[in-house]
Formats: structure tokens, sequence, C-alpha cells
């Protein structure tokens, strides 16, 4: 693919040495007294492709919202591009959310009273910036959603759904992506696609990507990934390969 990216430059202005993520002693406790986070570092270099794996409720989501700045860790420090979040308040966490982060659910969270192309402005319009249209043209071509832009999401495919959710969180050009199990609600070949998607944005464009997954497949197409467990990091693998991870994620009890 993606003649049509190339020579399109990537996101962000920050010096290509600052990480994309640099996280230190994260700890997330839930009120209750669940320990989400426990006490988590890791640095994340810009354009790396970086997979999230571990049994249920070992702290991935956790770990990716207060990473993206939609929570707000107990302990820690969170760095996005340089930039320091975990301390802000709410208000100015979602202006750097808006500016550097990009979000991509499982569920695809687009607006149903919205068209595709309104869905995939709208961050950019709350921010209050013009959107870059031969950005977005060039990203709506890649995904393929051309003829859908004044579609409902109702009224595409789960695929199609979820490459008009991956146009909105590139559209501000953000530092990070993070994606939290993206395939998850998809047939085999949407999924199939939207990985490659993801790889591409990476290996094309230099964008950063991590992505929460429980399908050692495809956390086999990241260049690293992360395996979780109660809280914490407990393996770093370098181009895992599927059969690693799941007997990682076997030794874990999950597999
Ligand atoms: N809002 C919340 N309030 C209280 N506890 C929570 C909250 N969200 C998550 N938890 C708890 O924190 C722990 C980690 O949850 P988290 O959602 O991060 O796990 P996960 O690895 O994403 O799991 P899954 O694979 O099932 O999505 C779990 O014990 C969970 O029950
Ligand atoms: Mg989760």
């Amino acid at each position: 693919m993606s003649k049509l990216l190339k020579g399109v430059e990537a996101a962000s202005a920050a010096p290509d040495h600052t990480p994309a993520i640099a996280l230190a002693h994260l700890g997330k406790t839930y009120p209750g007294g669940v320990r989400a986070l426990d006490d988590v570092s890791l640095t994340v270099e810009r354009g790396t492709f970086l997979a999230v794996m571990g049994p249920s409720g070992s702290g991935k989501s956790t770990l990716m919202h207060c990473a993206a700045g939609l929570d707000a860790p107990t302990v820690g420090s969170v760095r996005i591009d340089g930039y320091e979040i975990a301390g802000l308040n709410e208000t100015r966490r979602t202006e750097l959310r808006r500016e550097r982060i990009g979000f991509v659910f499982q569920s695809y969270n687009l607006v149903p009273s919205l068209s595709v192309a309104d869905n995939i402005t709208l961050p950019l319009r709350l921010a209050g910036r013009a959107p870059d249209q031969e950005w977005l043209r060039t990203l709506i071509e890649r995904v393929d959603l051309a003829d859908r832009l004044t579609h409902r999401p109702a009224e595409l495919s789960g695929g199609q759904q979820q490459r008009a959710a991956i146009v909105r969180a590139l559209a501000a050009r953000p530092a990070v992506v993070f994606a939290d199990e993206p395939t998850g609600a998809l047939d085999l070949r949407s999924a199939h696609e939207v990985l490659n998607l993801l790889r591409d944005l990476v290996d094309e464009l230099r964008q950063t990507v991590v992505m929460v997954t429980h399908d050692p497949a495809a956390a086999a197409q990241a260049h690293q990934a992360l395996v979780m467990a109660d809280g914490r990091v407990v393996d770093t693998l370098h181009t895992p390969t599927a059969a690693d991870l799941a007997a990682r994620l076997v030794a874990l009890g999950e597999g």
C-alpha cells in the first residue's frame, strides 16, 4: 500500500531523541483499594509499535488510560513527547490529550448521530483547531472510506467503523496512538486489515502505536511486547513471535 502515505511527514515537532512515552514508577490504586498498577516504569521510543499483553485484570487498560491521559495515576510520572501529564488537572490533561494523543477503542466509540466525516474531525473541532485537509484526505483514502464520509456509523461495517476511528485518532497528528483491543470486536479479515494499517502507520510514518491485545498473532506484528501480571510488567519481548507470546501467557494462566 501506501504510496499515499509516503512523503507525508510524521506527526510531532519534538526532537527525535525525545521518547514518545516515558513512564516512571507509575501506580494506580482505584477507590476501594484495587492496586491496578504497581510501580511501572518504561520508555517507548518514537516509531515503535508496542503490544501490551497479559491476563484479564492485569492492568493493561489502566496502563493505557493513565499513559493516554484519560485517567490520572495515583503516583508516578507520565511523559508524552517530553511533556509531563501526570500532575495536570483534568482540563489541562484533556487539552494535552487532544494535542498529542490518539485513542482507539475496541467498541469504536464513534458518535452515532454524526457522519463519518464529522466524527473524524470532532476532536480537532473540540480543540479549536482547523483540520489539515490534505492530511485527512490522505488518511481517508488510505483506509478506503472516501465514499462513506456522509454515512452514519451504523451504516458502516465494524471494520469500516474501526478504520474511521483510526483516522479520527490520527487526525491531529498525535505523538502516540493508543489502541485498546482494537481488533477485539472484528472478524478475522477486518482484524487483519486494521493490524496491517497500524503496522503501516508505524513503518511509513514513524507513528508510535501502543496496542493492547489478547491475540499473540496480533502482538507478533509489533516490534516489542510487554507482558503484564498483577499490575506489573513481568516481561519485555523484542520482535516477539506468536509462539513465544502464547507460551508466556500460558505460563501466567491465560492462553
Ligand atoms: N474503575 C475501576 N474501579 C475499580 N477497579 C477497577 C476499575 N477499573 C479497573 N479496575 C480493576 O483494576 C484491575 C486492572 O483492570 P484493567 O481493566 O486495567 O485490566 P485489563 O488487563 O485491561 O483486563 P482485561 O484484559 O479484562 O481488559 C482489575 O482488578 C480491575 O477489576
Ligand atoms: Mg482491558
